[in-house]
């Protein structure tokens, strides 16, 4: 343990602090957390954890949803600036307009969405759990899906239905090009393909697994295959070479640098000065709350 993740956990444990990391974030950051996840096992793990700060290594609606999960904790995060660019595509007055000309439409959101989003939403969903989410609600009963109209076409197909589906994308994994894997997979002929379901469907066509995080990560862990070509961020592969030592990853090479803007300097400072935290309005959170304690209670 070197000298800086010694003391980021002396300070966790004097104040009573747990770090939770999603697996997109740099190595070093995974090594300390106490808990790292996809966005659903952050959310679950955050209405369970028993700490009085939180700080959440990952993105800003990360630790926004932690916060409306946990209003008397103090959540932390390293780096206020880390955005999300499908967070950044849907704003809330927009998402109103396109509820007034549906009136009847049931709202389902990714979790990747601000809090003002998750206000206007019945029903929160991730890439973990939406096929099985979607597949629970009635198939006459119009659905509005966003802000990912990757992940929403992709479950429009595996479910058959015809939801209405923002326009927002996911610019890390929107920008992979299904060359890329054809140009992999001649190089690497027996490997598999794993790709998450932000990426646009023509990369998607060329996948043999697709899921969240936490779903792709499972798939190498329980299988015998050798080699994965990984179709995600490149963060994950920390974890999964991890945990499989004796298979060969082969990354696409898709950057998210909003995750990596969490640095060891960074979540120090924030331990020891508590700050920046995050704060959601009172009004805002609770009617968040409710479309992601949906979410809890269909996962
Ligand atoms: P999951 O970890 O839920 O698959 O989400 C991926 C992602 O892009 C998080 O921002
Ligand atoms: Fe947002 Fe994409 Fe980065 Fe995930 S990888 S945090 S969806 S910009």
């Amino acid at each position: 343990m070197n000298n800086l993740t010694y003391q980021i956990r002396q300070l966790c444990e004097q104040k009573h602090a747990v770090i939770m990391a999603h697996y997109y974030t740099l190595p070093e950051i995974q090594e300390v957390a106490d808990f790292i996840g996809d966005s659903l096992a952050l959310a679950q793990k955050a209405k369970t954890i028993e700490a009085d700060i939180i700080v959440l290594c990952g993105v800003h609606f990360m630790g926004e949803t932690a916060k409306i999960i946990c209003p008397d904790k103090k959540v932390l995060v390293p780096d206020l600036n880390a955005g999300c660019s499908l967070a950044d595509s849907c704003e809330a007055k927009a998402l109103s307009q396109l509820k007034a000309q549906h009136p009847n439409a049931l709202v389902i959101s990714y979790i990747n969405t601000t809090a003002a989003v998750k206000a206007l939403t019945d029903i929160v969903v991730t890439s973990s759990n939406a096929e099985k989410i979607v597949k629970q609600i009635p198939t006459e009963q119009e659905i509005i899906f966003g802000p990912d109209r990757n992940l929403g076409a992709y479950i429009n197909k595996v479910t058959g239905r015809k939801m209405i589906l923002w326009e927002g994308c996911c610019q890390v994994h929107n920008s992979i090009q299904p060359e890329q894997i054809e140009e992999l997979k001649q190089q690497y002929p027996h490997a598999i393909v794993l790709a998450h379901p932000e990426c646009n469907g023509t990369v998607l066509e060329k996948a043999d697994v697709i899921g969240s995080t936490a779903a792709l990560l499972n798939f190498a862990k329980s299988h015998d295959y050798e080699q994965y070509i990984v179709v995600t961020e490149s963060g994950i592969m920390h974890e999964l070479q991890k945990h499989c030592p004796d298979k060969q990853f082969i990354p696409v090479g898709a950057i998210c640098k909003d995750m990596q803007l969490s640095t060891l300097d960074k979540l120090y400072n924030c331990l020891l000065t508590e700050q920046p935290e995050i704060q959601v309005d009172a009004e805002i959170a609770a009617k968040a709350r409710q479309s992601i304690d949906k979410m809890l209670s269909m996962s």
